[in-house]
């Protein structure tokens, strides 16, 4: 199983924290943001990671990084996204990387208290297709939104002005070779961009995505300003930190 962390993106919620970097370089607590998505990688067991970046930071991940021993994987790729062109269109930048495999991706912004080890198993176990996990949330516009009938998954809306569930899709995306396939054959969103969302629907369509809901806090560090500020204290308590 390899693994794909998604560090694109201009993260304009964050401005002016980014008008001259990139968000995932920002600080989380006493880590840079980046450093949490690897971390979690390498807890459950995925030691093969390529992280897809852009812009003008590029070259402080690498600084920052390196070969990604500090975080105990065997290797650590590198991808350039030239433009914004959405989560869909970076995860297509991985293809040769992942070759016949299948991969988690982790959105760099994104901060879990549950180790993904079990998620993990679970779709190696799995014979094909796609696996997410949802997260009960107070503000289920700001996500993409899984509509439930239990907890089979009807459909999957990007950001809906009213949403037919409180259950977002965490940044948490695990997927066979297929995915590739649907990629090609997307069209770009109202907002330029292909999305994850549009990904997942295509496996849903097929009856090849499993959906699972997560206990543990869950944090996107990069939706606001609050919700960087609200992911440090999370982290502090992640990081064994007394309560405030
Ligand atoms: C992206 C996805 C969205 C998902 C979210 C999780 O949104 O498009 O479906 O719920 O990540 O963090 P973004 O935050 O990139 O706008």
């Amino acid at each position: 199983m390899k693994g794909v962390v998604l560090a694109g993106g201009l993260g304009t919620r964050l401005r002016p924290l980014t008008s001259i970097t990139n968000k995932h370089l920002l600080p989380v607590y006493d880590q840079p943001m980046i450093f949490y998505p690897l971390q979690k990688l390498a807890e459950a067991g995925i030691k093969d990671v390529m992280l897809v970046t852009g812009g003008n930071s590029a070259g402080d991940f690498l600084r920052l990084l390196g070969d990604g021993s500090e975080f105990g994987l065997s290797t650590l790729n590198y991808a350039y996204q030239v433009k914004e062109g959405g989560i869909a269109e970076a995860i297509g930048l991985t293809r040769t990387f992942v070759g016949g495999d299948k991969f988690v991706v982790i959105l760099g912004d994104n901060i879990l208290e549950d180790s993904l080890a079990e998620k993990v198993a679970a779709f190696e176990d799995q014979i094909d297709g796609a696996r997410i996990l949802l997260k009960k949330v107070e503000n289920p516009s700001d996500y993409g939104v899984a509509e439930l009938d239990g907890t089979r998954v009807i459909s999957i809306e990007e950001k809906p002005e009213s949403p037919r569930s409180s259950y977002a899709v965490i940044g948490v995306y695990m997927y066979d070779n297929f995915v590739f396939k649907v990629i090609d054959s997307l069209e770009p969103s109202a907002r330029g961009e292909l999305e994850v969302t549009d990904i997942n629907n295509a496996y849903l369509k097929k009856n090849k995505l499993h959906a699972e809901i997560i206990e543990g806090w869950w944090a996107d560090s990069g939706c606001s300003i609050d919700g960087l500020l609200q992911a440090g204290i999370m982290a502090r308590k992640l990081r064994g930190g007394d309560p405030i």
